[in-house]
């Protein structure tokens, strides 16, 4: 099925994954990606036909404005939107934790998400197909000790998808949350490293931790989460909406 998709925080990472998942599953889909790493973003486009980049930031608004003028122009249109985009804030406990930190963390993961999701709006009710997917995360299903701000953005997120469900049904569109546990890269290994150094732990001893809360004792690849958003923007998936997909070797636990 050829898309017209737009990947926020596109050029590294899991969107990345994804962004080269909707590519190789159709050569005629077309797909934007936005991200503030314009060198990585460029790469990208150079890399693969059919991706085209804007730089924005999503929690912006005037970025967010630039990035869906592109949209229009490269796309005209828009059937899946994945709103990938997040940052981690610090590791400490609430007693300290910067506020500073937690308003930046709240912006980028809540207000991003939102910003993008309302100007995406018109666009996928148009289309006669459309998917919104939301990178939430193990956080945003349990609590995290010494991630406030990051477990309460994602918790958040999962009321902005279930809030898009219940509008946009009516027009077709579905919206889900997808919350991937432990996932292999370099942010899964900053993480630990950070929660090494702010407990005085070893990285080894971090990453048995994250590790202990699941059943199925793996690290998720993020091609895997590639594999998940395009069955859940694909044909299959049209009445699956509103829900919340872990993908975390059944995590009991968040650290
Ligand atoms: N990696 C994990 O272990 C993990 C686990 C659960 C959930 N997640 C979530 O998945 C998403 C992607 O995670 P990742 O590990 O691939 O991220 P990452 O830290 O590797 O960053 C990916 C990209 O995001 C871009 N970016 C950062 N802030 C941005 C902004 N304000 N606007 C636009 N682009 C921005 C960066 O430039 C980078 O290219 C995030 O929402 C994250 O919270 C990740």
């Amino acid at each position: 099925m050829s898309q017209r998709v737009l990947v926020t925080a596109g050029a590294s990472g899991i969107g990345l994954s994804i962004v080269k998942a909707f590519a190789a599953a159709n050569r005629s889909s077309r797909i934007h990606i936005c991200d503030i790493d314009e060198r990585a973003g460029l790469a990208l486009v150079d890399q693969l036909p059919g991706v085209t980049f804007t730089k924005a930031d999503v929690c912006k608004e005037d970025d967010v404005r630039r990035l869906f003028d592109d949209v229009q122009r490269e796309l005209g249109g828009l059937d899946v939107l994945v709103n990938n985009a997040g940052i981690a804030g610090e590791t400490a406990p609430v007693e300290s934790y910067d506020p500073q930190i937690f308003r930046q963390v709240l912006d980028v993961n809540v207000m991003g998400n939102f910003l993008v999701a309302q100007a995406a709006i018109p666009l996928l009710k148009q289309s006669p197909s459309a998917s919104i997917l939301i990178m939430s995360s193990l956080a945003g299903r349990f609590g995290y000790a010494n991630r406030s701000a990051y477990s309460a953005s994602k918790w958040a997120l999962v009321g902005l998808a279930k809030t898009l469900a219940l509008e946009l049904g009516p027009y077709g569109i579905t919206s889900n949350s997808i919350h991937p546990g432990a996932t292999q890269g370099e942010r899964f290994m900053n993480v630990l490293k950070d929660r090494a150094a702010c407990t005085g732990t070893t990285l080894e001893a971090q990453m048995q931790l994250a590790l202990r809360n699941q059943s199925v004792q793996r690290v998720t690849e993020p091609d895997d989460i590639a594999a998940l958003v395009l069955f859940l923007a694909g044909p299959h998936a049209r009445t699956i909406s509103g829900q919340m997909f872990a993908m975390d070797g059944d995590s009991k636990a968040a650290n």
